[in-house]
């Protein structure tokens, strides 16, 4: 009966992922999605979760090769993979193997952001690049680059020395270097990074980015063209965050990334998908309704794909200790959300931000760490498919049957 329900909950976002072809007006949320699953609210949130979990494991079951994420996907022409740390996986052999046995696209987590690549304005650092992308190609992995024109991991020399006279340059001479060291091994490339920011106040809900301060909107246009000039076969993606749920703000975020996406694209603007970065949390899954399926079928309708980049759940709102459950509740927004994004297809990477929850982003113990956990800043999150062996957790079998569902 939980299953069925489950299923049909899916059947139903899928409906409305493949509507596509309407204006801006489409992206007002389709009420329905969630409500038809009985989840109503925050406090019901974990029940639909878990009632849309589907793949619950064996005890012993297995899970690579054939058992594998790659293998599911490949077999349905989609891509799977993770976030890499460049340091981990020349410490930890199980990190390591678990990407080879899982991942058929990886993206680096860090080692391809302005910050660790210019260690100073006249200076490119490669090192840590060039072994990811060649730890790709040894194993036979799709590449993502993430990321060539973003507002936060700036080099510390960034603000004194780039000003509006030479931010051209600079933004040209960056992209074109990256991107030429790499050609022909990159398939998609996050060229702008979250530039959508209503709150801000600018037209088109533009970011108040030092990007923005330098250059003017134009900044996006010189990005996304400079990317295409260089390497023509790479897709070229718009990467963004908070536009997955019906909430009010993010109802207007997903409608400024339309807007933005849409006028690039009937511009003549180089782009060729629009990455949904999928950093959901638990406490607001059940919001991920109409609003979503329509920005998705939208932007198919553009002639895009959509890519889920940056996957994870936070697990900081659920209530009750007991690992257990909360692996459930995870697994269940992972199997629904992927599920339901994969009836488009439009949809056809799913990247996690991470591989083993001790070293997900969420559980940093940094100065930014615990911003992530407010209610239980020393409880470790449940938020990726692989537990700290490297066991899978509910949620690997969960993204499992999700990319089995995916129609041929
Ligand atoms: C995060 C990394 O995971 C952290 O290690 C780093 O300290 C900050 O950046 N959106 C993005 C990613 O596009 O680049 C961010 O990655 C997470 C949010």
């Amino acid at each position: 009966m939980e299953n069925t329900k489950a299923k049909d909950t899916r059947r139903t976002f899928g409906r409305k992922l493949m509507l596509g072809g309407a204006g801006l007006a489409a992206l007002q949320a389709v009420p329905g999605w969630l409500h038809a699953a009985g989840a109503t609210g925050t406090a019901e949130a974990s029940r639909w979760a878990q009632s849309a979990a589907p793949g619950q494991p064996e005890p012993t079951a297995s899970f690579t090769g054939d058992a594998s994420l790659k293998a599911h996907a490949a077999a349905r022409g989609l891509f799977v993979g993770a976030a890499v740390n460049l340091g981990l996986l020349t410490r930890e052999p199980g990190y390591r193997q678990t990407l080879i046995d899982q991942c058929n696209i990886v993206v680096a987590e860090n080692a391809m952001k302005w910050a660790p690549m210019r260690p100073a304005p006249d200076q490119f650092f490669f090192d840590d690049a060039d072994r990811f992308v060649a730890f790709a190609e040894e194993h036979g992995m799709a590449v993502r680059g993430h990321n060539l024109c973003w507002h936060e991991q700036l080099p510390p020399w960034f603000a004194a020395t780039v000003n509006k006279q030479n931010a051209e340059q600079y933004l040209v001479q960056h992209i074109k270097t990256v991107m030429t060291r790499y050609k022909g091994k990159i398939r998609a490339w996050d060229v702008v990074n979250e530039a959508i920011k209503p709150e801000d106040g600018k037209p088109e809900g533009l970011r108040d980015s030092p990007w923005y301060r330098l250059l003017g909107p134009r900044y996006l246009e010189i990005a996304f063209r400079t990317a295409r000039s260089v390497d023509p076969a790479a897709l070229l993606t718009y990467n963004d965050y908070d536009i997955e749920t019906d909430g009010a703000a993010q109802g207007a975020k997903r409608q400024a990334v339309m807007g933005l996406i849409t006028r690039l694209k009937q511009g003549g603007v180089p782009i060729d998908a629009l990455g949904v970065q999928s950093h959901l949390s638990a406490g607001s899954a059940s919001k991920i309704d109409g609003g979503l399926a329509a920005l998705v079928a939208q932007t198919r309708a553009l002639g895009m794909k959509v890519f889920i980049t940056e996957l994870d759940v936070n697990d900081d709102s659920l209530e009750g200790d007991d690992g257990a459950d909360r692996e459930k509740s995870v697994a269940g927004i992972y199997g629904s959300y992927v599920g339901s994004m994969l009836s488009s297809p439009a949809v056809t990477d799913v990247l996690c931000w991470g591989v083993a929850d001790r070293y997900s982003w969420l559980n940093s113990k940094g100065k930014d760490g615990s911003k992530w956990r407010p209610k239980h800043p020393d409880r470790e999150e449940v938020c990726l498919p692989f537990d700290n062996n490297y066991q899978p957790h509910p949620a690997f079998f969960a993204l499992r049957a999700a990319l089995g569902s995916r129609k041929a």
